[in-house]
């Protein structure tokens, strides 16, 4: 007999014999369990497989002799038979080209699944949950919210007592800076506060009323800055009044489609900041597309009570 086969009931027999002292010679044995029998049937079966079919692999190296048409190439003595292709693979070959070819043209235009969209269909299913879930909570509930979003959101630029980082950004403890106002009357203003995109003109726009119309100086803009940046009161509010309430009403609190509030906070106001970021003299402020509606309602519930000195 040849050795290999001795060596493969050696093997088999070891590995059988293992099996049995750690299973079924071991105390409490199979028990009668039907599934452990199964496991030990599998297990036996596989050691005798694998060992057969080792050694039919083994024996073919050992005494199989090539046969076929030898081709021409030879490289240093080893040469190529001519053998036909074998036909699973070929098989195997054209079936993956027609999966290939129906894949690019129908399997994933049609089905069109994308990570970015199961994302995205994840992310609408839990804002949905969570809107319902938050849906009525108001007042100081809704400001604790918004404190929460602040510390995770906004923190890193305006600070954890919401004044701006010593200018880096916007103090949100006050409605406006002087530096801001006198850098909107100046310049004018895009920036979609009022959800829309109708700007603020600049100084060449605004017209002083009070003098039939002149363009507003210097020394009016500063004075207007100030009225502004100081809650909307002490001097300047002349300069107001012949100037901008017009548009910002009489006590700046703004009017739906054509001013903003400039005299304190809103939610509205707030939100729209979120929506669309800000940029001005200060410097630019992001838009929060991953808030949800309601974190922004919160944030800006937020800064509303700041400024109210809540
Ligand atoms: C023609 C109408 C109009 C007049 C007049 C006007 N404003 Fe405005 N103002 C707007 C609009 C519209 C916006 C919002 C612009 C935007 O979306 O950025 C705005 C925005 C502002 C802002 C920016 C608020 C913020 O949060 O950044 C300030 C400050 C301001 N106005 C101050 C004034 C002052 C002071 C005057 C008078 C000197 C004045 N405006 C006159 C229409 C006007
Ligand atoms: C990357 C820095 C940055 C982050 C983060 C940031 N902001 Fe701002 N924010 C700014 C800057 C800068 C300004 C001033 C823009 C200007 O007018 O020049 C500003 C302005 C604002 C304003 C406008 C103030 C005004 O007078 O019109 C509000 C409101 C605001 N931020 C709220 C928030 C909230 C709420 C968050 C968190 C959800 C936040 N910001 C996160 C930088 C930031």
């Amino acid at each position: 007999m040849n050795k290999i086969y001795l060596w493969g009931v050696i093997v088999a027999v070891t590995m059988l014999t293992i099996t049995y002292m750690s299973v079924i010679g071991s105390k409490g044995g199979l028990n009668g369990d039907i599934v452990n029998m199964f496991a030990i049937g599998g297990a036996v079966a596989l050691v005798v497989i694998i060992v057969f079919v080792i050694i039919k692999f083994v024996r073919q190296m050992q005494v199989d002799t090539a046969d076929g048409e030898l081709s021409e190439d030879n490289w240093d003595g080893i040469g190529e038979y001519y053998n036909a292709i074998p036909k699973g693979w070929a098989i195997m070959y054209l079936a993956t080209m027609v999966y290939a070819m129906w894949y690019f043209v129908i399997g994933y235009p049609v089905n069109s699944y994308s990570q970015i969209g199961e994302y995205n269909e994840d992310v609408a299913a839990h804002n949905k949950k969570f809107e319902k879930k938050y849906a009525s909570i108001t007042g100081e509930r809704l400001v604790d919210m918004g404190e929460s979003v602040f510390l995770a959101e906004c923190k890193v630029c305006h600070g954890l007592a919401a004044d701006g980082i010593d200018g880096s950004a916007a103090d949100l403890n006050v409605r406006l800076e002087f530096r801001t106002v006198k850098d909107v009357v100046i310049n004018g203003s895009n920036n979609f506060l009022l959800g829309s995109e109708n700007p603020m003109p600049d100084r060449y726009g605004l017209m002083n009323a009070n003098k039939d119309y002149a363009p507003i100086t210097d020394a009016e803009i500063d004075a207007v800055s100030a009225y502004v940046a100081n809650g909307m009161s002490g001097e300047g509010a002349d300069v107001f009044n012949g100037t901008c309430t017009a548009c910002h009403g009489e006590d700046g609190k703004g009017m739906e489609y054509v001013a903003p509030n400039i005299a304190a906070f809103d939610i509205t106001l707030v939100t729209n900041v979120l929506n669309h970021g800000k940029k001005g003299s200060i410097g630019s402020m992001p838009a929060f597309d991953r808030l949800n509606a309601k974190q922004k309602e919160a944030v800006s519930a937020y800064i509303v009570s700041l400024s109210k000195g809540e």
